[in-house]
């Protein structure tokens, strides 16, 4: 960018959401010069190389487009928030681990520390938004911290959450089913939401910008990702009910998604959601419930993650009993690693769960997935509790493979964890080959063609068909 910007816009934390959403701004608003800020070096490395940290499909292309011009990665958070207009925050707020609320409330630290951060180093006026997943009413401890910086200057905290899902990160950002901006409703708090609306408006038609308080879109957030996760619960609770009566789950989500009432998505019965954010979303909002002495409301809630958790040992224990009861030194092609298709993001993963009940088993996991790394993979694996330490012979019950064929070779079994596209193409008659007999395939995603796979003589479990 030749002349001088007309906006400066930092964002703090260049993960998942922060590196998407800013190289979007970059690409629609090229007056606008966007650096993502980091505090991890290596984190920002990888931004400015040609290895980015996180795979979202359409993302290189606007990187290598826009990184230099409008768009900047770095690591000197001082600098850069000190020249902004407009910060956001996005770092993450994982589950608090320990202390008050352990295992339910959302950690804050990171989002206290770059108010923090801003306090200190601001000059000039600023415009704060929290584009970070956090408890209703954080913008309230945003703001008082930002109050500590005495040198007479405004600040404006606005909530802007974000609604992109992994893997369709580029599509959503582009063309986002909406954009929530909740603010103060006070001249300089609408003058603060108009601000940042003007940038959305470049790219994303009038309608579908909404704006609110603040409070109205924290909470937003939390209750979308809640319902979200809620339908998946419910059409999971119901593939339990359909093994059992012979009813066919899919038949019944197409059946009642066709009613526009309900809706045909977030029905596809699965091994158990995962990712970074629903489950940690619902028990912040449990959390809030029980704070705010609500404790039916809490526990309605809390069942969306406990129907989680069945799902994910229903499987593991189908697993087991089909395999004539043990698994024990038995070989089991995990197929898919990732939470979803078209990411390498591994947090929370229903792959790491049903992992874990096999290694409680002492069964080997051959682990295959096109784009996890096997760091990431031990990683996640070490969150849920299986470390060298824990199990000193990690690396050998749980190792990942080259090729679906090299995971196959020797294995009792297939366990399809992520709906990954190219599973449906492999060959299946030649893994069929290399396996033990009899040969199982466990179809955590209904993607397979189970008819093709019982005719070459696979024995086929699908969840909700049995
Ligand atoms: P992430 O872990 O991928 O990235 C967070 C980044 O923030 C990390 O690189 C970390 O180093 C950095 N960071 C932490 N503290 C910092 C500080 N003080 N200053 C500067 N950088 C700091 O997290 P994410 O997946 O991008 O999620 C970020 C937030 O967005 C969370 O609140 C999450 O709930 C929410 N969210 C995530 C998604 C998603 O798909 N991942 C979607 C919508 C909303
Ligand atoms: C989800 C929401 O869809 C986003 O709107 C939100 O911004 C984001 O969380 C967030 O706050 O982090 P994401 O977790 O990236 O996005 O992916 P989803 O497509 O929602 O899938 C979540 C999990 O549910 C995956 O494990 C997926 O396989 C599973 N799922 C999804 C099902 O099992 N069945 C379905 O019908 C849909």
């Amino acid at each position: 960018m030749a002349s001088t910007p007309d906006l400066r816009i930092v964002c703090m934390g260049a993960g998942y959401v922060g590196g998407p959403t800013m190289a979007v701004i970059a690409e629609q608003c090229h007056n606008v010069r966007v650096c993502v800020v980091d505090i991890s070096q290596a984190q920002i490395d990888r931004w400015n190389s040609d290895n980015l940290p996180i795979f979202e499909p359409g993302l290189d292309d606007i990187v290598k487009a826009r990184r230099g011009i409008n768009l900047f990665f770095s690591t000197d958070v001082d600098a850069e928030v000190k020249a902004a207009d407009i910060i956001f925050i996005s770092v993450n707020t994982p589950t608090k681990r320990s202390g008050l609320g352990a295992g339910r409330a959302a950690d804050i630290k990171n989002c206290e520390l770059c108010a923090r951060k801003i306090a200190e180093v601001a000059e000039s006026d600023k415009i704060v938004v929290e584009k970070s997943t956090v408890p209703v009413r954080t913008a309230e401890a945003v703001q008082r911290v930002l109050s500590s910086n005495d040198k007479g200057l405004s600040f404006q905290v606005l909530s802007n959450p974000e609604f992109l899902a992994e893997g369709t990160a580029i599509a959503d950002l582009r063309a986002p089913s909406r954009v929530l901006i909740g603010g103060q409703q006070t001249p300089a708090g609408l003058a603060a939401i108009k601000r940042v609306a003007d940038v959305y408006a470049k790219w994303v038609p009038a309608e579908k910008i909404i704006t609110t308080n603040l409070w109205s879109s924290e909470l937003s957030k939390l209750v979308a990702n809640a319902f979200l996760a809620q339908r998946i619960s419910s059409i999971n609770s119901i593939s339990a009910l359909c093994e059992r009566t012979k009813a066919d789950v899919y038949e019944v989500s197409r059946a009642i998604g066709t009613d526009p009432r309900v809706g045909p998505r977030f029905l596809q019965a699965s091994v158990g959601f995962g990712g970074s954010c629903f489950q940690k979303d619902i028990l912040n909002l449990v959390y809030l419930c029980e704070s705010f002495g609500l404790p039916e409301v809490a526990a309605y809630w809390q069942q969306v993650v406990t129907m989680n958790e069945y799902q994910r040992d229903r499987f593991s224990r189908i697993m087991i009993e089909s395999m004539f009861n043990t698994v024990t030194g038995k070989r089991i092609a995990i197929f898919g690693f990732a939470f979803k298709k078209d990411t390498g993001d591994t947090r929370e993963t229903a792959a790491a769960f049903i992992v874990k009940n096999m290694l409680a088993e002492r069964a080997i996991c051959a682990v295959f997935d096109p784009k996890v790394e096997d760091e990431e993979m031990y990683k996640e694996l070490g969150y849920q509790g299986m470390s060298e330490t824990s199990h000193p012979d990690l690396k050998k019950l749980v190792f990942s493979q080259e090729s679906p064929l090299d995971a196959a070779r020797g294995a009792h079994a297939i366990a399809v964890m992520t709906e990954w596209d190219e599973f449906k193409d492999y060959d299946y008659e030649e893994l069929y080959s290399v396996m033990q007999k009899p040969a199982f395939v466990f179809d955590g995603r209904n993607i397979l063609d189970h008819a093709k796979l019982r005719e070459i003589g696979f024995e086929v479990y699908v969840i909700g068909r049995g």
